[in-house]
């Protein structure tokens, strides 16, 4: 998976996505996401489902009727983060109840489904806990909730996994912008030793091609130029095709790739271990496959990958990369690391440190270890101390944003293509993507949103370029 959004210390990322606007509305939601580009896109969902009952969006919490908290269990700091946000919602909740008006509370995603009775009994005020399987039937748990039960519904139903996930209505995609994910896959099988996601989003499931096509040609039509296909280990895609064989995430591209409207596609997160021949191919011969790709690798030494349970060896990653850059000589590689794993010592991460100088990122995401419950990492001895943990986090970081600086710097008088988004910062400016991912700021008229322009990079700065139209 690996497709978490926040980077410690460097990058927090909390995204409030707000269900699509509409006149005669009554009650309003508020919906906080946490982490991942999963939870932004089941965030979305939420939206649509609440939208059709008829709720308004808010990005407002004094506003709401409806709080949703769509949270992340990826790490502990991640995890409290909820329940300081509940403790300043509870002030909220008792202010307006005198006021004789009700705020419902539910907190969503990883938290929910890991904890879930545990957060009304941590926090009371929590009237609706909902797990990522049961999104679809929010309208109906939210009655149950508001007639006074305490609702807790984390309920895997691995028959219908993708129930939550029917395709979203024409007035629904309409709202979405230029750029849009697909959800194909939920799910991990891969038990790495640190993570919680294999029990948090259970066992992996792939979505059928045909699902996939019709949520992508839907998009399309409604203006959305460029679709991320978003899994956990995505990469381990294997969805039915419409022959009745089971096809792999480059079969899958190929067939995107000939949706009209699509000028750009992407995915994330992959699995060293999962990519395929047909995906290296995708790569190689797609133009419309963006030469952007996040690996994460976790770690640059073999003894510490084998205790991760990464099912790879740094060789075998350093092949892996050969091979992608044979096939696609412009890619940018990205990644995940993860420093102070227990039993870490100073030559692992002088290992990871060689492993990120031989391969060069041009961005990363790093982090301290944090032992997750029931995780197997939790449990060994050799936890590596706090402080050590902090200084390998200050030098990988510090590597990473020195390659990440070389990488845009080497841009600059170059001419590139970006996909415009949205309004810039400034004035008469548009803001758009790179094929790399990075945000592009350029003087440019209105109508060119939606379209791909040709522009000279002239300037960078941490995280963005800044461009003129050629
Ligand atoms: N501690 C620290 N980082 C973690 N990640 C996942 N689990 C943990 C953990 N217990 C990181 C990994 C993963 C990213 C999404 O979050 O690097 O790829
Ligand atoms: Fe990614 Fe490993 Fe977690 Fe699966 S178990 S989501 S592969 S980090």
């Amino acid at each position: 998976m690996d497709n978490i959004i926040e980077n410690e210390e460097l990058n927090q990322s909390e995204n409030t996505v707000a269900a699509p606007e509409k006149t005669e509305a009554t009650r309003k939601v508020f919906i906080k996401t946490y982490g991942c580009q999963m939870n932004v896109y089941d965030s979305d969902r939420m939206s649509d489902v609440l939208t059709s009952d008829g709720f308004t969006k808010t990005d407002s919490l004094d506003d709401a009727d409806l709080v949703i908290l769509n949270t992340c269990h990826i790490r502990e700091k991640a995890a409290e983060k909820v329940y300081s946000e509940l403790g300043r919602i509870r002030k909220l909740k008792a202010e307006k109840a005198k006021n004789g008006k009700q705020m419902m509370v539910s907190v969503a995603g990883c938290v929910a489904q890991a904890e879930g009775a545990e957060i009304s009994r941590r926090a009371p005020i929590v009237d609706l806990v909902v797990g990522p399987q049961s999104y679809h039937r929010l309208p109906d748990l939210l009655k149950k909730a508001e007639s006074g039960v305490k609702v807790v519904e984390t309920e895997f139903d691995i028959q219908d996994k993708f129930k939550h996930l029917a395709t979203p209505s024409k007035e629904a995609v309409r709202k979405r912008g230029v750029t849009a994910f697909v959800t194909v896959q939920e799910g991990c099988d891969k038990f790495c030793t640190f993570c919680v996601v294999p029990y948090t989003r259970g066992a992996e499931v792939s979505r059928k091609v045909e699902q996939i096509v019709m949520e992508t040609e839907r998009l399309a039509a409604a203006g959305v130029r460029e679709v991320t296909l978003l899994g956990q280990n995505v990469n381990a895609w294997h969805g039915e095709g419409p022959d009745g064989r089971e096809w792999g995430l480059g079969e899958l591209l190929f067939r995107l790739a000939e949706i009209d409207g699509i000028k750009r596609l992407r995915y994330t997160t992959s699995h060293p271990r999962d990519m395929e021949d047909s995906l290296i191919a995708a790569h190689r011969d797609l133009d419309v496959l963006m030469p952007y790709l996040h690996l994460p690798v976790q770690s640059g030494s073999d003894a510490i990958l084998k205790v991760m349970n990464r099912k790879h060896t740094r060789d075998d990653y350093f092949r892996m990369i050969d091979q992608i850059r044979e096939a696609r000589a412009d890619i940018a590689l990205s990644g995940d690391f993860i420093v102070g794993f227990p039993g870490e010592t100073d030559q692992d991460h002088k290992d990871t440190l060689d492993l990120i100088r031989r391969v060069t990122y041009g961005s990363a995401f790093s982090f301290k270890y944090s032992p997750r419950p029931g995780t197997p990492g939790a449990t060994f001895e050799a936890q590596v101390e706090e402080h050590v943990k902090s200084e390998r986090l200050a030098e990988l970081q510090q590597l990473l944003s020195s390659q990440q600086k070389d990488f845009n710097t080497s841009l600059v008088g170059k001419t590139i293509d970006v996909l415009f988004e949205k309004e810039g910062r400034k004035e008469g400016q548009l803001a758009g993507r790179s094929p790399w991912l990075q945000p592009v700021h350029v003087n440019a008229p209105k109508d060119l949103y939606g379209e791909i322009g040709t522009v000279e990079i002239v300037a960078t700065s941490a995280n963005s370029l800044e461009g003129r139209l050629v």
